[in-house]
Order: C-alpha cells, then sequence, then structure tokens
C-alpha cells in the first residue's frame, strides 16, 4: 500500500505573514511524504520568503502571477487548480479568508482557489486581535460552511508580541490535515476504538511490573483510522508518544483502568482495536509504602487480571472487534486458538521476536487471520503500512454488501455505557 501522499499533487498557498517561513518547512514535509508540490505566492507572501526557497524545496517553478505570460504558460492557473488533489493556503493571513470568503479572486492564491474543485484547506495565521475579530470568524465560519477545512492555529507568543491563537498550526498537523484530505475515507462514520501501550502494576510506591511494549502499532493504527475518516479514542498505557492529531487521547496505567476506560467508550464504538499489551497479571497487593529489602530472597503474589477483549466480545452486537497476538513461537496457532476463544472477528498475528517485527521499532510483518480461518500475510513495512493493510479488512467488513450491520453508525457521540469493577 503506498504512503497516504504518493503519487498526490498538493498546491500549497501562501500568503503574506511572517508564518511563510513555516511554510518552507510544510512543502519539505510534504515532499518527504511522497507527494508532487507546486507552490503558488502572493506579493505579500513575497516580502516574506523567496519564491527561489520554494522553487527549490518543492522542485517545481513557483507561480506567482495571473498575468505573467511565460508562467502562464508553464504552470496555468487553471491547470494548477485541475492538477490539485488538495490544496492547503499555509499561512492564510485575514485578507486571504475575506477574499476567498467573498469569492473574490485578484492575485494568483485567490483565482486558483475559485477554479478549483479540490478539497481545500486553510490554515490561518496572524495576530490574536485580528484572529478574534468578529468579521475573521464570521468569514472563517462561511468557510466551514461550505466545507473548507479550517486548520485552527495554535495558542503561544506570537511574532507581533502578543500571545494567545494565531500561531501557524505545527508541520505535523498540516501534513496530517493534508494526508487526510487526499484520502478515500472508507471509516467515515465509524467510531474506532484503540487500545495500545504496555500497562504498568504497581508493587509499592516506587516500582512496577510493565512489560516492552510501546504502543506504536495502537498510535499508528489510531492516525490511519482517523486519516480514512473515522472519530477516534485511543486508550494509552505509559508511552512516550505523541498523540496522532484529530485522535483523543485517554491515559491510563494498570490493566484494571484500561478496563474501565474500554468499558466507559466502548457504548457507540463500532470497531475495536485492542492492540494494547494487557498486563496478564498484578501483584495481589500494593504496598502502600516503598518495600525494603531484606537480606533473603522476595516473593510477589500475582493475580490474573479482567481479559478485557473476551470481556468486551462477549457482547460485541454488530461491532467488529480485532485483538493482537503477540508470539515468540507458534505464532499462527497461538493467534487462531485466540481468535476463537476470544470469539473475534480478526486478530493480527505478529512475532514480536524478530529485530524488526516486535516492540519499540516502526517496522512490522504480521499475519491477519479471520474468523472463517482466511489468512493474510503482511510482508515487512512500516508500521502505518501495516495499520492501513488492518484497516482495509476492518473496512472490508463494514463494506461487504452481504453483512447486516450498517455501513454507518447511528449520529451519536461516543458515550458511558456501563462502569466496570
Ligand atoms: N488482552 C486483553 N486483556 C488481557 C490480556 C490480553 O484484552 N488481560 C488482549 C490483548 O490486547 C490482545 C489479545 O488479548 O488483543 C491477545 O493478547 P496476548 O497478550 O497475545 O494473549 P493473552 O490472551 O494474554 O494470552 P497469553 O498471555 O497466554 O499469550
Amino acid at each position: 500500500m503506498p504512503k497516504p501522499l504518493e503519487g498526490k499533487t498538493v498546491v500549497v498557498g501562501l500568503t503574506g505573514g511572517i508564518a511563510c517561513y513555516k511554510a518552507a518547512e510544510l512543502v519539505r514535509a510534504l515532499v518527504r511524504g511522497g507527494a508532487s508540490v507546486r507552490v503558488m505566492m502572493t506579493a505579500a507572501a513575497r516580502e516574506f520568503i523567496t519564491p527561489l526557497t520554494l522553487q527549490t524545496l518543492s522542485g517545481h517553478p513557483v507561480a506567482t502571477e495571473i498575468f505573467n505570460l511565460t508562467q502562464e504558460s508553464q504552470i496555468g492557473h487553471i491547470h494548477l487548480a485541475d492538477r490539485a488533489d488538495a490544496l492547503i493556503v499555509a499561512p492564510a493571513t485575514a485578507n486571504c479568508i475575506g477574499k476567498i470568503a467573498g469569492g473574490l479572486a485578484d492575485d494568483i492564491v485567490t483565482t486558483v482557489i475559485l477554479a478549483t474543485k479540490a478539497p481545500l484547506l486553510m490554515a490561518p495565521s496572524m495576530n490574536v486581535n485580528m484572529y478574534e475579530n468578529v468579521v475573521v470568524q464570521e468569514n472563517l465560519e462561511r468557510l466551514r460552511s461550505r466545507g473548507v477545512r479550517i486548520i485552527e492555529p495554535g495558542e503561544g507568543f506570537l511574532a507581533c508580541g502578543w500571545e494567545g491563537k494565531g500561531r501557524l498550526a505545527d508541520t505535523e498537523v498540516l501534513v496530517a490535515e493534508v494526508e487526510r484530505a487526499v484520502t478515500r475515507r472508507d471509516l467515515a462514520g465509524q467510531r474506532v476504538l484503540v487500545t495500545a501501550g504496555p500497562n504498568r502494576e504497581a508493587i509499592d510506591p516506587v516500582r512496577f511490573i510493565s512489560n516492552r511494549s510501546t504502543g506504536k502499532m495502537g498510535f499508528a493504527l489510531a492516525a490511519a483510522a482517523w486519516r480514512r475518516g473515522a472519530e477516534v479514542v485511543l486508550i494509552a498505557g505509559p508511552t512516550s508518544l505523541a498523540t496522532p492529531h484529530g485522535v483523543q487521547r485517554i491515559d491510563v496505567a494498570s490493566a484494571a483502568d484500561m478496563h474501565h476506560a474500554v468499558r466507559k467508550n466502548i457504548g457507540t464504538a463500532t470497531v475495536l482495536l485492542m492492540t494494547a499489551a494487557v498486563a496478564d497479571y498484578r501483584p495481589a497487593h500494593v504496598a502502600a509504602q516503598k518495600l525494603k529489602k531484606g537480606s533473603g530472597d522476595m516473593q510477589l503474589d500475582l493475580v490474573r487480571t479482567v481479559d478485557i477483549l473476551a470481556d468486551v466480545a462477549a457482547h460485541k452486537g454488530e461491532r467488529i472487534v480485532v485483538g493482537f497476538a503477540a508470539e515468540t513461537e507458534a505464532v499462527l496457532e497461538n493467534a487462531q486458538r485466540k481468535l476463537e476463544a476470544k470469539k473475534l472477528d480478526l486478530i493480527v498475528a505478529n512475532d514480536v521476536a524478530g529485530s524488526d517485527t516486535g516492540f519499540a521499532v516502526d517496522t512490522n510483518a504480521v499475519t491477519i487471520i479471520d474468523r472463517s480461518g482466511g489468512r493474510e500475510d503482511v510482508p515487512l513495512m512500516t508500521k502505518g503500512e501495516v495499520a492501513d493493510r488492518i484497516l482495509d479488512r476492518v473496512a472490508a467488513s463494514i463494506h461487504k454488501p452481504t453483512a447486516k450491520r450498517p455501513a454507518r453508525a447511528p449520529r451519536a457521540k461516543f458515550r458511558t455505557q456501563r462502569r466496570s469493577n
């Protein structure tokens, strides 16, 4: 499966704001992601950064004029508008937002926008008072209501000296939004609950039992599900990974916390992806104070935790439930056994003994097994690509014509169902 931006043409429009220097980073990130990037700049944007910088980073001539014969023959505005798979204006000034809201087209950026049918994203960046001005907010609302994706600015110190909302969104956020704009939304209307990472079972206030999971596979799944149009809640054990853009994250530590969070959020979830390496045992007693060592050995009594997946799958209804089997031997046999025992729709068998298929690495190779015994071997690739392969199977089950489950979930938000123990 290609990366989300591979084979896609992304047109980046720069309008005149200090954040133009960050657009250079955006162009570079989009090119690195595999996109063919075409840049267009207003005269005001050229006061902040030169076309040469963006031409060098994008590898293509930059469009700056509408009435320039040479440019028009090489990179005509209609050509740009037609070729775009997505168009992003970053930074988008209040002036540009106002012009687009009002249907004006008096420079290359606004003209191409008016002529394109591609998805349009706008990333405002300006002084906080300007951003909060009622006219700007009204214009943004008008654009939103017409289907333009407005990428909210961040808060912080602004180049103008003020502090507040108005900073251009981070490059990773802009890239994630563009990736989503060019991706087929085959999970639109789905509510996907993902668990990821390890658990920590406390022994005393300073010690715990845990495992080697880092959560990378689950975080990749959460990011990919959002990109494909799903509403995503990610229940994460302790990990240092950044929350994927667009995903709602709930942090937990122990298996009991994770069980509680899953119960609380499973209500209207249409898909559960249980990637977490749930602790199977916890210390029978948690010492209130740090345990002191004695001269001899020490025994730790462990008791079983709840099997979250088996508990949830027991009343799964129409929900698609996917388990993950982390194994070091008899990988497929063990996975098949878990699929049946836990009554899952799919299980992803993962040999975690391999140096590039286990914990803490960015690659994986798995076998996806379905309830009818069908198997798909997914060879070594990035965890992001593996995530898409798994979601292809999930999407196929949702859209199967004979399946009884609805293609779209009812419109309720995630909500609390029952509370667990
Ligand atoms: N799982 C769970 N609750 C547990 C243990 C596991 O929900 N207490 C889930 C995991 O998230 C995973 C699947 O069950 O999706 C299989 O987990 P794995 O650790 O591979 O297997 P176990 O069922 O724990 O069996 P074993 O330890 O014998 O391998």
